[in-house]
């Protein structure tokens, strides 16, 4: 990760409930600190007697162990600024990035497939109302000044914030920024909804954003959170969709995800049908030269996974013989965004989901079948009935 990504995430606006917080600040905030150590529930009545607003103090589930473990702690929001809008957090998916976050950054609060409901808004927020369903993922911020923000790329802005700038999903509430939020369509439940924030958006990002025609042939690598994501929407695309994985007994799976072929990565590939487009989501490096070899003459690789490695070995013969391009993609802008839940909505895509109780236990459960690849297909955190607001 850049320097500036850390740096921005050390100054983030938001305050742990930290010894030097408690030294430094006022009365109020001490009685704070002391309330963050009292049940949540006796929180919830002295806030609502003291605020006129929601309880600013929240309780989270931050990194530890390298990521290995998590531990349970209380967390002071800021006030919300005039396009914030406080968020009662319902539920949190897990995408493997989160691993990748919570292994570089103790004491972290990750997750970003995150739903609630909206309890209080600034005065300049137009979009959401309090009491709408919402949900919000990777992008926490951009400039919405620069040449990608105004061509709606607001993605690639070079000036973007994360989830990771701050308190992520793994929690009971949260302050976002109105203008990354989204409202999530009546027919999609919240723990299905989760999914779609981030690895939904990635995989339609890509679709979109590539202009995948319906006539293509679409290859998925790695059936995980993002692979079956990508088999359902491309298949809900018009697409002829095959879906490659190492594990062989995905198979049955990714054919009812809607994929109309399989391979299996570790056989013969020579009698596998030709792709117009691959997506990569496999969360390791995989063997490039196999996939490639899967492309037809003017075919695409589309990477959406993070390379352990740092760099990507393409064969070179291939890339030039059969005039490949090779691109990548991240995450959506927030009119794709809205896009995809339209579509999402309309063709009913859901995404196969395991339910665990937000907590220390569920967070070391999750993370756990995440890095040993047994998540089918996405762990969605569901906020256990103790800590709701
Ligand atoms: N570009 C973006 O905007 C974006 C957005 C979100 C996530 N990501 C990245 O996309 C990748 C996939 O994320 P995800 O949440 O879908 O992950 P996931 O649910 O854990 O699935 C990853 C899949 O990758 C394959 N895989 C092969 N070897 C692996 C290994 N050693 N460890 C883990 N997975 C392995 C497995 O598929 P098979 O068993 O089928 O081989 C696995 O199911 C990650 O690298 C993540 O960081 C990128
Ligand atoms: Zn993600
Ligand atoms: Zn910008």
């Amino acid at each position: 990760m850049s320097p500036s990504f850390l740096k921005a995430f050390k100054s983030s606006r938001y305050s742990k409930n930290s010894k030097k917080t408690k030294e430094t600040n006022d009365t109020k905030d001490t009685k704070d600190a002391k309330d963050a150590k009292r049940p949540t529930n006796l929180i919830k009545k002295l806030s609502s007697k003291t605020s006129t607003g929601p309880p600013r103090t929240i309780t989270a589930f931050a990194s530890a162990h390298g990521g290995k473990t998590f531990v349970e702690k209380s967390i002071e929001l800021p006030t919300l600024g005039r396009n914030d809008v406080g968020v009662a957090i319902i539920c949190c998916s897990v995408c493997y990035t989160d691993t990748l976050y919570a292994a570089m950054y103790e004491d972290h609060v990750v997750g970003h497939e995150i739903i609630g409901r909206v309890e209080s808004k600034g005065e300049d927020v137009t979009n959401v109302e309090v009491g709408d369903i919402v949900g919000f993922g990777y992008i926490r911020s951009t400039c919405l000044n620069c040449k990608h923000c105004h061509s709606g790329q607001e993605n690639l802005c070079e000036r973007r914030t994360t989830f990771s700038e701050g308190v992520g999903g793994f929690a009971n509430a949260s302050v976002w920024d109105s203008r990354f939020v989204y409202k999530i369509p009546e027919s999609i439940e919240p723990r299905h909804a989760g999914p779609l924030t981030c690895a939904g958006a990635s995989v339609f990002g890509a679709l979109y954003g590539y202009n995948v025609s319906p006539t293509a042939t679409v290859g998925v690598v790695g059936i995980g959170g993002l692979g079956h994501l990508a088999i359902k929407f491309a298949r809900a695309w018009g697409c002829k969709v095959v879906a490659i994985s190492a594990n062989p007994d995905k198979r049955r799976d990714a054919v009812a995800f809607g994929a109309h072929e399989f391979v299996c990565l570790k056989d013969s590939i020579l009698n596998t049908t030709k792709l117009d487009y691959i997506l990569n989501t496999a969360a390791n490096d995989p063997p490039w030269d196999h996939i490639i070899g899967l492309l037809e003459a003017n075919g695409t690789l589309i990477n959406l996974g993070v390379s352990r490695k740092g760099s990507m070995d393409i064969p070179h013969r291939p890339h030039l013989f059969k005039q490949l391009k090779v691109g990548g993609s991240l995450v959506a802008s927030r009119h794709v965004i809205v896009k995809m839940l339209e579509f999402a909505a309309r063709h009913n895509i859901k995404p196969e989901i395991e339910e665990l109780e937000m907590g220390v236990e569920g967070c070391n459960e999750a993370f756990h079948r995440i890095t040993h690849q047994q998540a089918r297909y996405r762990i969605v955190l569901n906020v256990p009935r103790h800590l709701t607001r």
